[in-house]
């Protein structure tokens, strides 16, 4: 074999293995550093797990799509940090199964949307964007306010999430389904939303 460069590109087998070996090998060493890096594993100072009612409304959240419209990842760029705070930091999201960082941003990012506005300014503007932000092309969810939630799933889902790494205590789990029961979509959605962002000090 003089030329083994000329022997490979003439077997589109050996080729095609090749190249997937090469890919591989880039992605693991782009990959396995960050799965031991302490900073994309452990949670931020003062991260707390979402309360039964948040973790509710994020649900509805992903059901309603709101991800379509809205990314939830602030870039370390001057001019996105000036608009929405800090840039968000992996520590922000090691609890978030899955997470909803987004990649479309027809409507402004909301990694940092907790504590902008009032609740009640949340519940006009969800019954009907236009109520509040004239222009708005978002799409009203009224029927949000009227669903009420039964619990019926909560204390399987937190404790599914404990299995993963969160730390959700027995009496959070136990407290679950009273705590969410009765209570409507909107209240979980807007409990959700207020507390996006609010833990990086
Ligand atoms: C079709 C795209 C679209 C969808 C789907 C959408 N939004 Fe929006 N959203 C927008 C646009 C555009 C704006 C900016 C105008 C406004 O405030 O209404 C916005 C604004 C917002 C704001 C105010 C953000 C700020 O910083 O001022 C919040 C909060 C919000 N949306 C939440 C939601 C939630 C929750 C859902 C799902 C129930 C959702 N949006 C679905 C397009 C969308």
């Amino acid at each position: 074999m003089k030329n083994p460069h000329e022997f490979i590109e003439k077997n589109v087998g050996l080729l095609t293995v090749l190249i997937l070996f090469a890919i591989a090998l880039g992605a693991m060493a782009q990959i396995t550093p960050l799965m031991y890096q302490q900073q994309t594993m452990e949670p931020v100072k003062g991260l707390t797990p979402y309360t039964a009612l948040q973790m509710e409304g994020r649900d509805i959240y992903i059901r309603e799509g709101c991800v379509g419209c809205h990314s939830q990842m602030i870039r370390p760029f001057r001019a996105e940090t000036e608009r929405y705070g800090h840039y968000s930091v992996a520590g922000e999201s090691v609890w978030e199964r899955p997470f909803l960082w987004g990649s479309k941003r027809t409507g402004p990012d909301l990694a940092r949307v907790g504590n902008r506005y009032s609740d009640e300014w949340h519940r006009v503007h969800l019954l009907n964007p236009r109520n509040v932000v004239p222009e708005s092309n978002m799409p009203g969810y009224p029927w949000l306010a009227e669903n009420t939630l039964d619990g019926e799933l909560i204390e399987k889902k937190l404790s599914l999430f404990r299995d993963f790494g969160v730390p959700y205590t027995d009496e959070d789990i136990a407290g679950a389904k009273a705590a969410v029961q009765g209570k409507t979509e909107m209240q979980a959605l807007i409990a959700y939303l207020q507390s996006l962002g609010t833990h990086l000090k």
